[in-house]
């Protein structure tokens, strides 16, 4: 149990995040956003705002800053003021740049902008007659994909030859990150060097994405981000306010600091797809799935810039079928874009599959536990790789005897006036990782310093690093001093996709060996402590000839400050030999009023099978926010928009999200089973998969007390009224 390196610094104040930095001769840039759906910007009258006090610079299409669109890993990121369409309500269209905050967004409202409005389609319903096949996934899996037995003509075909057969549709609301942490940034220019302090999930990544949107070296932009107030997926790519910033900057010559309202944030960042899901499950008489059929759609932008990959989250991976047809399509609509978010994919796709297993469970008067352990895969369909390490099973198991399982009834029980349930569902999330290189750095005083380009979103890595610093060194992790959010280091891949601490951490422990070489090379050098000496290394000393030295002291002795080495490390062979991911039990008991129809989740229990865990305690944080999220997703959030493409609850007063009042106790409970085979630490990534399944062990523990199936998110009182 380790406690965060960074928590005191982050409860007393002291850690600075990006809009934290004010510098000499800093001014401020406010943004303006479009207040139509969809249409072209015909004139922007600025004169007003140009002349407003301590007004310096006002930016539009029709006076842009020089940026254009840049391609990284993560495909081409937009840049505002590039030409006049608008796509949605809230697009930044403008950037009033002022002495004072107070003068920029004064100036800002005196912005007169005259739109030429088309016609635009705001609801996913109004879409769904114009709806795409989505393109290929980033695996280049295509849109549709279908499995068969020999003999089998058609998923149709196989599902009306199947005894038991459950098909419904599904639907999820669109989501908004809501990080703690505004986007934000500073940027400064000193001699052709952009510095930008701005929340990110991986510094080079920005960097990256600001020299190609300016068209400067990477080696001209430096991106800085000790801390990060929540990303989640939201700040992956370079948000409008760091391009705004950086690009005035340079224009001005002076430091720029912008950051979006709260009000801003919901509709000048991407958040999470709308879904619709349509499930058709066909068994025998004892479980078995004979035929899968899930077929999505999703909302994404006008540009179709992301697809949220439900049927490809879910189908191939979760159960073994004989029959398997999956697709995916997409409807562009006039609305802020969407983006990856805390499980895209598997988040809104389990709740349809895992609703769909209750349903059939149900039909089947079958335990559901029972029915996932009858159709339990040693493989995902379509790829002859066994997962590496799988206990789901077990899962099971632990988290139904922990949580009682055994008490519940097919229809609930009563409590007084309150109806109560038990649900459960499935969590799957794959285990990845990206290249890294991580340097380590000895010094003299007998401290190391771990440093890569990463970042800890609130994530814990910092900590991790910390902690497998200590472990590849042999040293206590106090006497490692762990370094992350700067794209000088070593590029370190992304707080991406439940990927850190496999990716760093293998990285770690090849520069940690290295490292190790070399000091000895240097101990047993001629004229150094241990000259002509066969030396070995253990607890952070050089031994050999019957002595010990610890590796500060004999830096010191031949007059060195300090010993570094990096270690690189990339997904390679293993990926060729097994398929890797993570798996979970989640179980959840609720209390619905009788005569308020409140729905309350009074227990929930999550069971992982997520290799090894380095930090427990902050695993257990970083589960526990999943587990959290997956009650939002239920029970509070959604994004609503007018027909007009404005947000109608675009604030922290109307879009719901839980508070301590909503959240009861939380039991996470990890089982140990270190894979080895996905990468050297034997991590697999807890990032994403406390989220996966929630949603549906709530809807399925209110089908329980209720008799009521709910199949939407979030749920709401009007959905189980009765009569
Ligand atoms: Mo995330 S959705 O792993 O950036």
């Amino acid at each position: 149990m380790t406690s965060r390196v960074d928590a005191p610094l982050k409860v007393t104040g002291e850690a600075r995040y990006g809009a934290d930095h004010t510098l000499p001769g800093m001014v401020y840039g406010y943004l303006v956003l479009s207040t139509i759906a969809h249409g072209r910007i015909e004139a922007m009258d600025v004169t007003a705002a140009k002349s407003a006090p301590g007004v310096i610079g006002v930016y539009s299409p029709f006076d842009p800053l020089a940026l254009r669109r840049p391609t990284s890993l993560i495909g081409e990121t937009w840049v505002p003021l590039q030409d006049n369409e608008v796509a949605y309500y809230g697009q930044p269209i403008g950037f009033v740049v002022a002495e004072t905050f107070e003068q920029a967004r004064d100036a800002a409202m005196l912005v007169e902008v005259t739109y030429h409005a088309l016609p635009a389609v705001t609801s996913l319903q109004d879409g769904l007659a114009t709806a795409e096949d989505a393109p290929p996934t980033f695996d280049g899996s295509p849109s549709t994909q279908e499995f068969l037995a020999p003999g089998v003509e058609s998923i149709d075909d196989a599902l009306a030859a199947s005894p038991v057969v459950v098909e419904a549709t599904y639907s999820t609301a669109p989501q908004n990150h809501a990080a703690m942490e505004p986007h934000s940034a500073v940027a400064v220019w000193n001699d052709g060097v952009l510095t930008v302090h701005s929340g990110n999930q991986g510094s080079n990544l920005q960097a990256a994405e600001l020299a190609g949107a300016l068209e400067i070296d990477p080696e001209q932009v430096r991106a800085v981000n000790p801390f990060v107030g929540g990303a989640f997926g939201g700040k992956g790519r370079t948000s409008a306010p760091a391009f705004l910033a950086a690009a005035a900057a340079r224009a001005l010559g002076r430091p720029v600091k912008a950051a979006l309202t709260r009000e801003q944030v919901f509709t000048a960042t991407a958040g999470r797809a709308a879904t619709v899901q349509k499930l058709a499950l066909g068994a025998d008489e004892q479980g078995t799935l004979i035929a899968l059929r899930h077929d999505s759609l999703c909302s994404t932008a006008m540009d179709r810039s992301f697809v949220e990959p439900t049927s490809h989250g879910t189908a191939r991976e979760y159960y073994a079928t004989q029959n398997l047809a999956l697709s995916q399509k997409i409807v562009p609509l006039n609305l802020p874009p969407t983006t990856f978010m805390r499980a895209p994919g598997e988040a809104p796709g389990s709740f349809a599959l895992e609703s769909a297993m209750d349903e059939l469970a149900v039909a089947l008067r079958m335990d559901p536990i029972e029915l996932r352990l009858r159709n339990n895969s040693t493989a995902p369909i379509g790829k002859n790789l066994q997962w590496s390490s799988k206990h789901l099973d077990e899962c099971f198991r632990v988290g139904a005897a922990r949580f009682g399982w055994a008490q519940r009834t097919p229809h609930g029980r009563v409590d007084g006036d309150w109806l109560v349930g038990m649900g459960m569902a499935s969590a799957l999330f794959p285990a990845l990782r990206f290249p890294a290189t991580v340097e380590i750095v000895l010094r003299a005083d007998g401290t190391a310093v771990v440093s890569t380009s990463g970042t800890d979103p609130g994530t814990g890595l910092l900590t991790v690093l910390s902690l497998i610093g200590g472990e590849s060194l042999d040293i206590p992790p106090d006497r490692v001093t762990p370094r992350l959010g700067d794209s000088a280091y070593p590029s370190g891949g992304m707080s991406a996709g439940s990927t850190a601490t496999a990716s760093a951490g293998t990285a770690i422990m090849i520069a940690a060996a290295q490292l190790i070489d070399d000091l000895l090379a240097l101990a047993s050098a001629p004229g150094a402590p241990f000259d002509g000496v066969e030396v070995s290394y253990a607890e952070g000393c050089v031994v050999g000839d019957g002595r010990s030295m610890p590796f500060g002291e004999l830096l010191r002795a031949v007059d060195r400050e300090s010993l570094s080495a990096t270690g690189s490390s990339a997904p390679g062979e293993e990926l060729t030999k097994h398929s890797f991911s993570s798996f979970g039990a989640q179980f959840c008991e609720v209390r619905v009023h009788r005569w308020t129809r409140e729905v309350r989740v009074s227990r929930l229990l999550g069971v992982f099978d997520a290799g090894r865990i380095i930090n427990e305690k902050a695993a257990r944080g970083q589960i526990s926010g999943g587990m959290i999220w997956g009650v939002s997703a239920a029970l509070h959030e959604n994004l609503e928009f007018e027909a007009n493409g404005r947000p109608a609850n675009g604030d922290f007063a109307g879009y719901l999200i839980p508070v301590n009042a909503d959240i009861p106790e939380i039991d996470a409970e990890f089982l140990r089973y270190p894979d080895t085979l996905h990468n050297a630490v034997g991590a697999r990534g807890i990032g994403e998969i406390g989220i996966v399944g929630v949603a549906a062990a709530i809807a399925n523990a209110v089908y329980n007390a209720t008799g009521i199936r709910v199949r939407h998110i979030p749920i709401t009182i009007e959905d189980l009224l009765v009569d």
